[in-house]
């Protein structure tokens, strides 16, 4: 997987060009969940789908920003699915965004994520790599390359509280859990983008970030093969926990269609604790 993860440190210094040098409007198309497509997210797909034509181990390339499979070497081994830019929304208000990546041996479906990867577009340029063993590694470009600088270990408990959509649509007892960690003490922080959002959770040893179901989204907003399940990975190599609204491990998802979405649950074990308390799942 090494020709994998070098592919992902080119893409990373060139999208970060991208983001830093180029226009951020819209483009005049819509991505696959009819979403309007910015420019930035037309050629960091570009550039990532480029990037990959000719790594022999990659089988095909799945984008949140396009409908279907893209067939790549025969005789790969790997699928890698990607979320190109994922919050390039914030992008004029120069907050940080990322790039996401699943990388999927077999059947596209939670169990056989084999590795995944993430990089920080920010203040600085970082690179997070899970794979099955370990925990999960943190580079930063320093001196124009990728080095690693530690290890992401995540507290029992934590003192950060994200948690997605729109309030007026959540459910009472997903209010009440929310208002319960906050009367005890927690701290909000929420971007609006699901990468800094969940690194700083880890960085900072733990916390929740939570993407219910809402009366508006019952299955969330976050899709599966590109954010949810590469981030269980994250989690769980960390020493967290990644679960659903039922208290399945995101890890266990199968997916029926690549842009289903799926409420989701990132957390330290403590908070992780308290939601299934809230939500009446039985362990
Ligand atoms: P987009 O890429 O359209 O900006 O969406 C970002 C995603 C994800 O990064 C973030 O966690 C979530 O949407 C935020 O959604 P809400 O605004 O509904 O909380």
């Amino acid at each position: 997987m090494n020709d994998i993860f070098e592919t992902i440190k080119t893409i990373a210094f060139e999208i970060d060009h991208v983001i830093k040098a180029e226009d951020v409007g819209y483009s005049d198309s819509e991505n696959s969940s009819g979403e309007d497509q910015l420019k930035l997210d037309v050629q960091s797909d570009l550039i990532i789908e480029k990037a990959f034509a000719d790594v022999a181990s990659v089988k095909a390339l799945v984008s949140e920003e396009k409908e279907g499979v893209l067939e790549l070497s025969p005789t790969g081994k790997y699928t890698v699915c990607y979320d190109p830019l994922d919050g390039s929304s914030l992008v004029d208000v120069n907050l940080s965004v990322g790039s996401i990546f699943g990388i999927y041996e077999g059947e596209l479906e939670g169990k056989n994520l084999v590795a995944s990867a993430y990089t920080v577009y920010g203040p600085r340029v970082e690179l997070i790599i899970a794979t099955r063993k370990g925990k999960p590694k943190v580079s930063r470009v320093i001196d124009g390359k990728f080095q690693e600088v530690f290890e992401l270990t995540m507290n029992e408990k934590g003192i950060f509280n994200a948690s997605g959509g729109t309030q007026q649509n959540w459910c009472d007892y997903h209010k009440t859990f929310i208002d319960d960690l906050f009367e005890e003490g927690y701290h909000l922080r929420y971007s609006g983008g699901m990468v800094p959002d969940l690194h700083q959770i880890m960085v900072k040893g733990g916390g929740i970030f939570s993407y219910p179901g809402t009366s508006d989204k019952p299955n969330g907003k976050l899709r599966q093969l590109f954010e949810v399940i590469p981030f269980a990975l994250m989690y769980e190599q960390a020493g967290g926990q990644a679960i659903n609204n039922k208290g399945m491990r995101l890890l266990e998802l199968v997916p029926s269609h690549p842009h289903d979405t799926s409420p989701c649950f990132f957390g330290s074990n403590y908070e992780i604790t308290a939601l299934r308390e809230a939500y009446g799942i039985k362990v």
